[in-house]
């Protein structure tokens, strides 16, 4: 018998997987390849755009990433205003300064390059210019912007969080030292920009963690129980793009087949989630993220496997679906022993790649509030194989801290 609270979580669950039916699901469309960035001067163009708000982060502009793209706006005389300051988890500050530039200059679209913080936050400045009168924070959750953003291209140069093709945009309050996300189907870039070559150069530890991350949308999607046959196709080819091509991302940075498939799968993966949503690692690592700073690929690297272990039979079945799809052999023939075999490959991943197993930053007295944190952002909104409880969160929370 479930208790009252997991049939309430199911209600609300069921509800919403209704209600978004009715939601605009159109995807990005996708220019892809390398050199894609060169079509995308060309398509902007055409479109005749001629002052355009450009995202990014100091990072990218010391490692002069954005410098071919702005040249190539610039030979077809587009003026573009250049705000740099997006840190990684941004923040309701930097977010209202790039809506500031924007507005400021009168600009008339919206070019974001770089990785989710990036991405997240040239969706959110959209989200309030096309809501002056809504705080960020008022936007927060489901469907509260409610209106058209400007037309917003969107580049990713780490391949992890798929932002580039989601509903979604993550903003930090360094005040609160919370994370939250605004989820609305307006937010969704109009065109994705998939080229390989801004991703060559990707230092090995961001390579692997957000490769992580993308892994843990697929598989929180797939587990999960509000899948479209969409959704669950996106999941099955991320998992087994991911499962064949992170590791030679990481030990062969310059290979472009492995960058480009990383892309890929990081797309596929934030397709699946932005419908089917995340789970507890999500909500668990979005925590960290806001009370430790912990980078958000990296925290859900650690949890994933935790987390699977902890949804037992309730996850075997569709791991085991997964485990097939990634093409793994000679890992047994029952649900179980398949999924624990799935489990164990996403450990070897991590030990291969320098990922630990623990998350050190745990403090003993946080753990009530951090709990109580994923908690509401987990229920009763993630159609998770199984209900999780506070004091549940909080023993899983212990096994993280090691
Ligand atoms: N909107 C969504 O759907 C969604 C999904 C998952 C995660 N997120 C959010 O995205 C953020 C994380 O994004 P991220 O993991 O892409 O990292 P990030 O954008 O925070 O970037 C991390 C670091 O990598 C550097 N970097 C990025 N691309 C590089 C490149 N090609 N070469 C060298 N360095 C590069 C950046 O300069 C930065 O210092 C978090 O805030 C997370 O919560 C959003
Ligand atoms: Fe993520």
């Amino acid at each position: 018998m479930p208790s009252a609270y997991e049939a309430y979580c199911r209600s609300y669950q069921s509800i919403m997987r209704l209600a978004v039916q009715f939601l605009d699901w159109t995807e990005p469309t996708v220019l892809n390849g390398k050199g894609a960035i060169a079509d995308l001067a060309d398509l902007i163009q055409k479109k005749g755009y001629k002052k355009i708000l450009f995202v990014t982060d100091e990072g990218l502009q010391k490692l002069h990433l954005p410098d071919t793209l702005l040249e190539l706006l610039k030979e077809r005389n587009i003026e573009v205003f250049v705000y740099d300051k997006v840190k990684p988890n941004p923040s309701i500050a930097s977010i209202e300064e790039a809506r500031t530039m924007y507005a400021d200059n009168g600009c008339e679209a919206i070019i974001a390059m770089g990785g989710g913080s990036v991405m997240d936050c040239a969706k959110a400045a959209g989200a309030r210019i096309a809501c002056p009168n809504k705080s960020v924070a008022q936007m927060r959750g489901e469907l509260k912007v409610g209106r058209k953003i400007p037309m917003l291209f969107a580049i990713p140069t780490t391949a992890g969080t798929g932002s580039e093709t989601t509903i979604a945009a993550v903003v930090s309050n360094p005040e609160t030292h919370e994370k939250f996300s605004i989820n609305d189907p307006h937010l969704r870039p109009k065109y994705a920009v998939l080229d390989p070559e801004l991703t060559v150069g990707l230092p090995g530890k961001i390579t692997s963690t957000t490769g992580m991350d993308a892994l843990t949308h697929a598989v929180e999607a797939y587990i999960g129980q509000s899948n479209t046959k969409d959704t669950e196709r996106a999941a099955k080819d991320a998992v087994r793009l991911i499962f064949s091509n992170l590791e030679t991302a990481y030990n062969e940075p310059q290979n472009l087949q492995a960058r480009s498939n990383m892309l890929l799968a990081s797309y596929y993966a934030g397709l699946a989630f932005t419908r089917a949503y995340v789970g507890y690692c999500h909500a668990i690592a979005h925590a960290l993220g806001g009370m430790y700073g912990v980078p958000h690929g990296l925290a859900n690297a650690v949890i994933l496997p935790v987390m699977l272990d902890w949804f037992k039979e309730s996850a075997w079945h569709r791991l085991a679906e997964l485990a097939d799809a990634a093409g793994m052999r000679d890992c047994g023939i029952s649900d179980e022993e398949k999924a624990r075999a799935f489990i164990e490959e996403i450990r070897r991943m991590n030990r291969n790649m320098q990922i630990p197993s623990t998350i050190k930053e745990i403090q003993d007295e946080d753990m009530d509030l951090i709990a109580e944190r994923a908690m509401h952002e987990g229920n009763p909104l993630y159609p998770v194989p199984k209900i999780m409880n506070k004091e549940e969160c909080k023993d899983v929370l212990k096994i993280l801290k090691g």
